[in-house]
């Protein structure tokens, strides 16, 4: 294109097919809808474009690969996003556009073709979203909200699933694939950011109820390091939006080859949904605020109930237990509630750390990837460096850190792992690092040990990082608070990453 004379303003690859298609136009003297078409079987990657001919600026050509593209049909216009949730105020009715597809679109008129030319039917999908969903509804700010909705949103996901008195969990999806994931020599998930500590915690569930070796992997690295992947491999996809570009192609790679997808997915009807054999979606409701928190507590009670529905059916999981786990399940979103009935004291810890300038967060088995969460959460969207390690692992490098100015914040609800995290605390506490701990109530060890504590209510360990991240999403938020930052929209971050 330089040679024949173009010249470029930026480095971006926007700008070459844009001067491409304006090429093709003009050498082909054709309609722009047919230059896009050429362009787009020339060209390689992900994109979703929009484009405008000067001469007929009534018609939009529109076209994705790799990148999500929704069309929303109102009564003589239409718009174009990359979700539902900015379309929902104006029309319900959407169109996902396909993978090599090319719409044209006009006030009162959407065509579908694919790149061979041919009409496609749009396949018009009715948003189940309410407008109030996806407003503040009296919060400062969404993240709080949507913090302080998680009894309810745990509560929708359990609700027509888990019938705790009658024993059963209820999962279509799951229970279609069940007999595969029994039989598979290991199961993988795939997800990037808090999704991937989400994928963490249900490594250590399944491992524990189903006795299935389970490995975890970042989105990104799985799909370019060639990984080995068998026939009959089982993948859990864990992701709120459902069109994160390397969870979705690592996805697509592995069922190639031959592997069994399952998708824990929030946003319904989303790229990684509709690229799953099969799942289990995670009712949260749209989630607004950058930094994930209602989506993540919602992907643990999903991957909780798949896991109890594999175990008990497996065997490797008895009854007693398993009716026990159920119950456990159950009380979530009440002990989520009580949590969330007074957060003063954790604001009031939020306000007396918030100038540190480094944090180490540590914890052990389940509460470890909360103790990862919680660093995130921190560093998202307050801007402080935070660390988060496995406790015991301190000893091999952070524990440098500590002094007397270093905040430690320790996940040390009471489970199998409580008395080594005491020592663990111990051996800072003896290097005068300051202590922060999340505790159970009348824990008299960690108070002794502690400078601050945020208390939860008690619950079987494995499903206590559903009430242990709590305090951290709270902590996170009134740092970014008191810090005076944009916490639903921390710079540099974006809610969807929708390219690689
Ligand atoms: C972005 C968001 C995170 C999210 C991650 C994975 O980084 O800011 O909040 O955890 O993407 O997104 P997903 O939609 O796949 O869960």
């Amino acid at each position: 294109l330089i040679k024949k004379g173009y010249v470029f303003h930026s480095d971006t690859d926007t700008e070459v097919l844009l001067n491409f298609i304006e090429d093709i136009q003009k050498n082909n003297n054709c309609p722009l809808e047919e230059a896009v078409r050429i362009a787009l079987k020339r060209i390689v990657g992900a994109y979703v474009i929009v484009l405008i001919d000067n001469e007929n600026p009534e018609t939009l050509i529109a076209a994705r690969k790799g990148s999500p593209l929704v069309i929303g049909i109102g009564k003589n216009e239409h718009f174009l996003a990359s979700d539902a949730s900015p379309i929902i105020e104006y029309t319900k009715e959407v169109v996902y556009v396909n993978d090599y597809e090319i719409a044209i679109i006009k006030p009162d008129e959407l065509i579908l073709k694919n790149l061979g030319n041919e009409r496609q039917t749009p396949f018009i999908t009715k948003l189940d979203m309410e407008l109030a969903a996806i407003e503040k509804g009296g919060y400062d700010h969404f993240m709080l909200k949507e913090i302080f909705e998680q009894p309810q949103t745990i509560f929708d996901c359990l609700r027509g699933r888990l019938d705790a008195d009658a024993g059963t969990i209820t999962m279509s999806g799951i229970e279609k694939y069940a007999d595969e994931i029994i039989a598979a020599n290991r199961i993988v998930m795939v997800a990037c950011g808090t999704s991937w500590h989400a994928g963490l915690v249900a490594e250590y569930i399944f491992e524990e109820l189903c006795r299935i070796n389970v490995e975890v992997e970042y989105a990104s690295e799985f799909r370019y390091r060639n990984p080995v992947i068998n026939k009959g491999d089982v993948i859990i996809a864990i992701s709120q939006s459902g069109e994160t570009a390397d969870t979705l192609v690592a996805i697509e790679n592995a069922k190639q080859k031959g592997a069994i997808i399952l998708g824990v997915v929030n946003v319904v009807g989303s790229s990684i949904a509709r690229a799953s054999h099969a799942g289990a979606y995670t009712h949260a409701g749209p989630e607004i605020g950058v930094a994930s928190t209602k989506a993540f507590t919602a992907q643990l009670a999903v991957l909780t109930m798949i896991a109890l529905k594999i175990g008990y059916k497996k065997g490797t999981l008895n009854h007693d237990r398993y009716l026990q786990l159920l119950k456990e399940l159950d009380a979530i979103p009440d002990k989520v509630a009580s949590i969330l009935q007074s957060t003063e004291a954790i604001q009031a810890i939020a306000e007396k750390y918030k100038d540190a300038p480094s944090s180490l967060f540590l914890g052990r088995g389940y509460n470890f990837p909360v103790a990862l969460e919680g660093a995130l959460k921190l560093k998202e969207i307050s801007y402080i460096h935070a660390e988060g390690y496995p406790a015991a692992e301190m000893k091999h490098g952070p524990i440098a850190l500590v002094d007397e100015s270093l905040p430690v914040v320790f996940i040390a609800t009471r489970d199998s792992f409580h008395e080594k995290v005491i020592s663990n605390m111990q051996e800072i506490k003896a290097r005068k690092g300051k202590i922060i701990a999340v505790i159970n109530e009348g824990d008299e060890q960690s108070l002794s040990l502690a400078d601050d504590v945020m208390v939860v209510p008690e619950a079987d360990e494995i499903m206590a990082p559903m009430l242990s991240v709590i305090p951290m999403q709270l902590w996170a938020y009134y740092t970014g608070l008191a810090k005076g930052l944009d916490v639903d929209k921390p710079r540099n971050l974006a809610k969807s990453v929708t390219v690689e």
